[in-house]
């Protein structure tokens, strides 16, 4: 792990140009895995000196906390933020346990490493491609349109309904010398949620994100304060424009259900954060009443007490692997996850013959009328594509039948796209057949596959048996 000085002088001296994107998304990862040195902070940053006292800072003081947000984007993401006094100020800082400093990190950046996840694990692409994305409610600092710049090569249509914010989002997004990657669109509050129109119509727009206003009003702010209920106020409250919206993040991020209801698959992924618990289950629930199953939930934990969480949904067929479609951890959010993506499909106790079983289970997958299938030797993993069951029997009997009838050519049915990730495992405990769900609709298929999965491998493996005890030299 990089201490804040490598990284402030990576930034300073410039990331070196051979940094791989894997790389980059690794350093980008390991940022906040253990705690900043406040103190070393200040010996690099002479602005962030003027406020800590040694290696304290007072965290109910604004100006201290916007301070170390500055910096700490400065250092370690290279960006330049100026923000007004009377705006929200990226929660870098929401709430630090003092002894458990390991657990601070920056909330911000979590939305955008869970992003890139998302889309990472829902493509077939190689990770790191050109993308567009709509940040709604952008912010004065315009934060995660900045972020999702420096780590990937993304370009953002990035809305506000608020001037003062729009103002200092076009100094940041300029002084940072990000016009050609980020395009504010100013919105008025009855305008579509989403600035759809704003995007290229050539242009495959990614993702939709947005931090929403949380609260239905200022008193339940207020209320939600004094309970001591997420999320907490701190010194970086925002203007009531920022932090309140009718109907509160629910009917927010609802006005972007609706839309996304009638845009469906133009938008790969339509995503949210979330500061309340209950509102994951409320938009669950709608998404379940609309019939989108193709859906992640996860949560983003600061400290011991702040959470935030996080929906997306899509109306595509690639699924989310099931760290980020089910990453939470939360026992009553339990009921509101989406279906399994992965699963063990079989075991086996250690054995020899591991070349031999993949490749028992390689030929037998590669005898599936598949449109794609690709077997990686090394790694033993490869990817099936089909558009029908064509593993079941049903399937079969259904392809014999219309051979003799002669109507295969009338075959009318809607084709879906299914993939599936096969992957041998082995350890020192034995061999792990896994299967994951990458593409489709149809939960059942998946479920299905895994079965013939399960009964592919048993028999591979009882043949292995059989032929390694044929071969056995026989006893004197
Ligand atoms: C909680 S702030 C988020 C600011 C920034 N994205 C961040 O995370 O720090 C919510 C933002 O949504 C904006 N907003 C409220 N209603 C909006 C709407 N209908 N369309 C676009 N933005 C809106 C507010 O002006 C505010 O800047």
């Amino acid at each position: 792990m990089a201490s804040v000085r490598d990284a402030v002088k990576r930034v300073v001296e410039h990331v070196p140009q051979e940094e791989t994107q894997e790389q980059k998304d690794q350093r980008f990862r390991n940022l906040y895995s253990t705690p900043p040195d406040f103190k070393e902070i200040a010996a690099l940053d002479a602005e962030f000196a003027t406020i800590v006292q040694g290696r304290d800072l007072d965290f109910k003081d604004p100006r201290a906390v916007m301070q170390l947000s500055k910096t700490l984007l400065k250092c370690d993401f290279g960006l330049a933020l100026d923000l007004p006094d009377n705006r929200l100020c990226p929660p870098v800082c929401l709430e630090l346990h003092r002894p458990h400093w390991h657990a601070w990190c920056l909330l911000t950046t979590n939305y955008i490493l869970w992003l890139k996840d998302l889309l990472d694990s829902t493509t077939y692409d190689t990770p790191g491609r050109k993308l567009v994305g709509i940040d709604i409610g952008t912010g004065a600092s315009c934060i995660y349109p900045m972020l999702g710049c420096t780590q990937r090569p993304w370009y953002f249509i990035a809305s506000d309904i608020d001037d003062e914010s729009l103002r200092w989002a076009q100094k940041n997004i300029e002084q940072n010398h990000l016009q050609t990657q980020i395009k504010l669109v100013r919105s008025k509050p009855g305008d579509p949620i989403i600035p759809i129109e704003s995007a290229p119509a050539t242009d495959d727009v990614a993702f939709v994100m947005t931090n929403p206003p949380f609260y239905k009003s200022a008193a339940e702010m207020d209320e939600r304060a004094a309970a001591k209920s997420l999320p907490p106020l701190t010194a970086c409250t925002g203007a009531p424009v920022e932090m309140v919206t009718d109907g509160g993040e629910v009917a927010f991020v609802g006005r972007i259900l609706d839309q996304s209801l009638a845009l469906r698959g133009r938008i790969q992924w339509y995503t949210a954060m979330l500061g309340f618990q209950s509102s994951v289950a409320a938009l669950v629930l709608r998404l379940r009443h609309h019939d989108v199953g193709n859906y992640a939930v996860t949560e983003f934990v600061q400290g011991k007490k702040t959470k935030r969480w996080a929906v997306a949904w899509s109306f595509r067929g690639m699924r989310p692997c099931q760290s980020i479609a089910r990453g939470v951890t939360t026992g009553s959010l339990k009921a509101s996850l989406p279906a399994h993506t992965e699963v063990a499909v079989v075991d086996f106790p250690a054995f020899e013959a591991i070349s031999r079983f993949a490749s028992g289970v390689q030929g037998a997958v590669s005898s599936l009328e598949t449109a794609h299938w690709e077997w990686d030797t090394q790694k033993l993993e490869g990817v099936l594509k089909v558009t029908e069951k064509v593993w079941t029997r049903a399937w079969r009997r259904q392809k014999q039948r219309r051979m003799d009838t002669g109507s295969e050519t009338k075959d009318r049915r809607i084709k879906e796209n299914l993939g599936f990730k096969i992957q041998i495992n082995v350890n020192l405990d034995g061999v792990v057949v896994r299967c994951r769900w990458i593409e489709g609709h149809d939960e059942s298929a998946f479920v299905s596959f895994t079965g013939y999965l399960k009964t592919t491998a048993k028999n591979v493996y009882s043949e292995l048996e059989t032929a390694t005890e044929s071969e056995a030299p026989a006893e004197k």
